[in-house]
């Protein structure tokens, strides 16, 4: 494997139109964050570039929606999204903006010089057009049925349900997002990159050369090329964007896809400046993007296309895509606010931006979907890091400070179980190491926790707390190795929980750390002085759990109502029918639960004809039956009666079905005679 001398990681930059939230952190930013953390301690040169995909229609969409300007909402969620990356310890060497004015130009002058070499084709097709909006509807501004796989809902440069890239025109059954309406074709220009041109070489590249990227990123890569690469518009008539450079192409932007890749280039340069060409054209510097899979045609296609034609770029030597993260088994959904929001994370669990980080690696979609649950998360935190980790830093401290009044004691004579301890770090160190190198993030997590379960392991096999009464030096180097291993604990959690792991440095007196340091046991020196104990994880408790739950349950239910429409009126009915049943009005005088069961209440109702029984399948709607004595409520007092629970009814009480399913007893709006009728 060719040697490389940087790494320059990308991370998809997200839209500017909302927050990030749990699926974008465990699909992107929390990988990357991981690898670029180890990168740094490995001592190997690196950049990590960020930011925010300001132009595009998501972001006109929501600026339409909230009645404000596009540059209003980037404005505000761009801040919002740096500040909380930031907190929550993404550690982006940049983080800028698509509508910078670095950004304007060096977009432009990709553009221009594609152009100036001839690379792209100028076509005129009929494209959908919103006749009431008076506007063309590429991308999200058009929705219709997948061809692909028949998903309602799917955008017109995307479908979110199969991951199909699509066209506009391929929609079955178009409407505008702007306006409702059905779009009628118009004529119009645009700039093509023909994508077919690079088959070829994408095919070498990609099939013949990247054999080892992870399946998912390779089998979607295949697909798309055994289907044949088509030519793709990379303009839009939009009035949000980057002007398309060139004489004649007024009213016309960059398409957002287009621009959006160059973002990774203008970044660096507002880094690095003109040493960009270092970390973009030097064949020694090694590119990997961090992505979600619904972006990988994009930057294992359409942008190493879009490089390959400019010719004087590396093309990117991995992309370590991640499936998708779901939240308590259903998809995280922006608009039905399924998610949990990076932003309101922070702010309901200050301090513990450690535990997600480590529950989002621990769960992460790296082969397949995967889910995310509070419970998990809560178990995760109270069974691992608090039980496990946490659990063997504070023992080995609290000894410390017990028998050696804090200062770390000189290691004698190893024993076998000292000599097991080290070579099992060793070898967790290897593999660990095997892992990071190749992506494979969950399984060096969960081989940074095999040295703490090592490490609490020793301790009960060593039991210090009884050699303490009789020998000294043995407790000695028991503790010294305690120590040194909680050391070495601090260097492999160190990409991955990079709080805890300053905390646990900081305690122990020393703050400079390298991955070649993983695996010694002579990192904190004899007669150091070690801090106090500090816990480094608390224990989360049943209530913030059960808000965060209950919350994503208001959520569906309003949600629910949201998407409630009345049930289809039933065919016509006779009036002489109607007139057949009698429906009259009760007071209720009793109202109990029927014995043995779950839906039937039973009903003495005042009739204003000597009182009778009611049996209603409601009981699951009121979980107090009582409240409804004294109330007026309608019944059909001309049906035959009926036994149920060996109970005989004698008609139906009415009820109307709610959005959920449940139901409310009808009453008349105000007091009327028992025994009066309802017609
Ligand atoms: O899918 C998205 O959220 C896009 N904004 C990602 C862009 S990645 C890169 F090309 F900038
Ligand atoms: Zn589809």
């Amino acid at each position: 494997m060719k040697e490389f001398k940087r790494t320059l990681i990308t991370t998809a930059l997200p839209y500017a139109n909302g927050p990030v939230h749990i699926g974008h952190l465990a699909g992107v930013y929390v990988p990357a964050d991981i690898y670029a953390r180890y990168m740094r301690l490995r001592g190997r040169e690196v950049l990590m570039i960020g930011g925010s995909d300001e132009h595009g229609v998501p972001i006109t969409i929501k600026a339409r929606n909230e009645g404000v300007t596009p540059q209003n909402i980037v404005d505000r969620y761009h801040t919002l999204i740096r500040d909380s990356f930031r907190e929550f310890g993404i550690s982006f060497d940049v983080y800028g903006r698509t509508t910078s004015e670095t950004h304007r130009r060096t977009a432009s002058d990709f553009f221009r010089r594609l152009y100036d070499k001839g690379e792209f084709v100028e076509k005129t097709s009929m494209q959908l057009y919103d006749e009431e909006a008076g506007q063309f509807l590429a991308d999200r501004y058009v929705t219709g049925r997948c061809p692909h796989c028949g998903a309602e809902g799917a955008y017109g440069d995307q479908c979110e349900a199969c991951g199909t890239s699509l066209n506009a025109t391929d929609l079955i059954d178009p409407r505008s997002a702007l306006t409702g309406s059905v779009p009628v074709m118009r004529e119009t220009k645009h700039f093509y990159l023909p994508l077919d041109k690079w088959q070829k070489p994408l095919e070498k590249w990609i099939l013949e050369e990247h054999k080892e990227w992870k399946t998912n990123v390779y089998g979607q890569c295949k697909s798309w090329l055994d289907l044949g690469l088509q030519p793709r518009a990379v303009s839009r008539d939009l009035d949000w964007g980057i002007p398309v450079p060139v004489e004649g192409a007024d009213g016309k932007v960059l398409y957002v896809w287009f621009d959006a890749p160059i973002g990774y280039i203008s970044n660096t340069i507002d880094l690095v400046g003109d040493d960009y060409e270092k970390w973009w054209k030097d064949p020694d510097t090694r590119m990997i993007h961090f992505i979600g899979k619904d972006n990988i045609v994009f930057h294992c296609i359409v942008f190493p296309a879009m490089l390959m034609a400019d010719g004087s770029y590396n093309l990117p030597d991995n992309v370590p895509a991640n499936e998708f993260l779901n939240l308590e088994d259903d998809k995280i959904s922006t608009s039905r606010n399924w998610a949990v929001w990076l932003h309101e994370y922070l702010r309901d669990f200050p301090g513990k931006q450690d535990t997600l980080r480590y529950v989002l690696t621990a769960n992460a979609p790296e082969t397949k979907d995967n889910n995310f649950t509070w419970r998990d998360f809560q178990a995760r935190n109270n069974n691992e890091l608090v039980a496990i980790l946490g659990n063997f830093v504070n023992r080995a401290m609290v000894l410390t400070h017990k028998y050696f009044d804090g200062t770390v004691p000189e290691a004698g004579e190893l024993t076998d179980a000292e000599r097991g301890l080290i070579a099992e770090i060793g070898s967790l160190k290897e593999e660990m190491t095997g892992a990071l190198e190749t992506f494979h993030f969950r399984e060096a997590l969960r081989l940074a926790m095999d040295m703490a379960r090592a490490g609490n392991k020793y301790l009960q096999e060593t039991e210090p707390w009884k050699v303490a009464k009789t020998d000294m030096a043995r407790t000695a180097t028991i503790l010294n190795t305690a120590l040194q291993t909680c050391a070495n604990l601090a260097i492999a959690f160190a990409p991955f929980l990079p709080f805890m792991s300053d905390k646990l440095l900081h305690m122990l007196g020393g703050t400079d750390i390298t991955w070649d340091m993983l695996g010694c046991f002579d990192l904190v020196p004899a007669g150091a002085h070690i801090a106090q104990p500090e816990l480094l994880f608390e224990k989360i408790e049943d209530a913030p759990i059960e808000a965060q739950i209950q919350r994503l349950a208001d959520n569906k239910k309003a949600n629910e109502l949201k998407a409630w429409k009345p049930a289809e009126v039933k065919a016509d009915c006779a009036f002489e029918d109607f007139e057949k049943l009698d429906i009259r009005v009760g007071k209720v005088l009793e109202c109990s639960k029927v014995k043995k069961s779950k839906k039937l209440l039973q009903f003495r109702i005042d009739d204003g004809m000597g009182g009778r029984t009611i049996l209603s399948g409601i009981a699951q709607s009121y979980d107090d039956p009582s409240v409804l004595v004294g109330r007026e409520v309608c019944f059909v007092a001309n049906f035959a009666p009926r036994k149920m629970m060996g109970i005989e009814s004698q008609g139906m009480i009415l009820s109307a079905v709610n959005p959920d399913g449940t139901l409310t007893v009808v009453s008349p709006s105000a007091e009327v005679a028992p025994g009066a009728s309802v017609g």
